[in-house]
């Protein structure tokens, strides 16, 4: 449709009313105006013939970790209902190396990666996938993240925070011991990649078996069990 108005001035009202004029003309003659719609139908979404549910994927990889080995078939699925899902797109970061933090991540799909600064520049010290984890040295020490963590890709994780992690070391404390082995031997890792001379073998103190040790105690006194 197309009209011409002298009076510009007034062209709010000739407007109105030919929209109007039209409006009624439609409907004398039975014309819908097709106003924009869409229809939405909510139904409840049914995981596919065969797939497997988040909580079962969920139930699989901690069954994977060797860290949740000593968690009877019962404590396991208790601390499955612990996690919470969580995305993050590549290049987004996860951790930042030196901030606080009490979460606890596990890999469902994708990769990350981890790096440290040495010398003012990120120095990569490890790609983790599907089924691995990070997050636990922060979460079970109390201290700051001791790296940097990118999602290399876009990644799916389970998150499991302080408060549930508590309940899981409660029910079985044994988990505490294996642990502070992983943990040792991360640190371990990362000393080496930095050259940190106060964390050598030779240094009194240092040896790995004291190093778990170290930690296995600072665990135990920061969930009190
Ligand atoms: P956290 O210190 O809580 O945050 C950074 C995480 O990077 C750390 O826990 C570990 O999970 C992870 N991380 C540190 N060093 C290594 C390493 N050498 N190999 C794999 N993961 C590491």
């Amino acid at each position: 449709m197309r009209y011409w108005v002298s009076a510009y001035e007034d062209y709010r009202r000739i407007e109105s009313e030919i929209q109007r004029l039209v409006w009624y003309h439609f409907r004398r003659h039975g014309i819908e105006i097709p106003f924009p719609s869409r229809n939405v139908y909510l139904h409840e979404a049914r995981a596919a013939e065969g797939a497997e549910s988040p909580a079962k994927r969920l139930e699989r990889a901690l069954r994977g970790i060797d860290l949740f080995r000593p968690l009877s078939d019962d404590e396991l699925r208790a601390a499955v209902g612990r996690f919470r899902p969580l995305h993050y797109s590549g290049g987004e970061r996860i951790i930042e190396e030196g901030a606080p933090g009490d979460s606890f991540f596990l890999i469902d799909n994708g990769e990350v990666q981890v790096s440290k600064k040495m010398g003012g520049f990120p120095r990569e010290l490890a790609r983790l996938m599907e089924g691995q984890f990070f997050g636990e040295m922060a979460l079970l020490t109390g201290e700051p993240r001791a790296a940097t963590v990118v999602a290399a890709s876009d990644v799916d994780l389970f998150v499991l925070d302080k408060n549930g992690f508590q309940d899981i070391i409660a029910a079985n404390p044994e988990i505490a011991v294996d642990m502070s082995s992983i943990l040792a031997e991360r640190r371990e890792a990362l000393s080496q990649a930095q050259g940190d001379v106060t964390h050598r073998f030779d240094t009194p103190g240092n040896n790995p078996a004291e190093l778990k040790a170290r930690i296995l105690d600072r665990i135990r006194r920061y969930f009190g069990v």
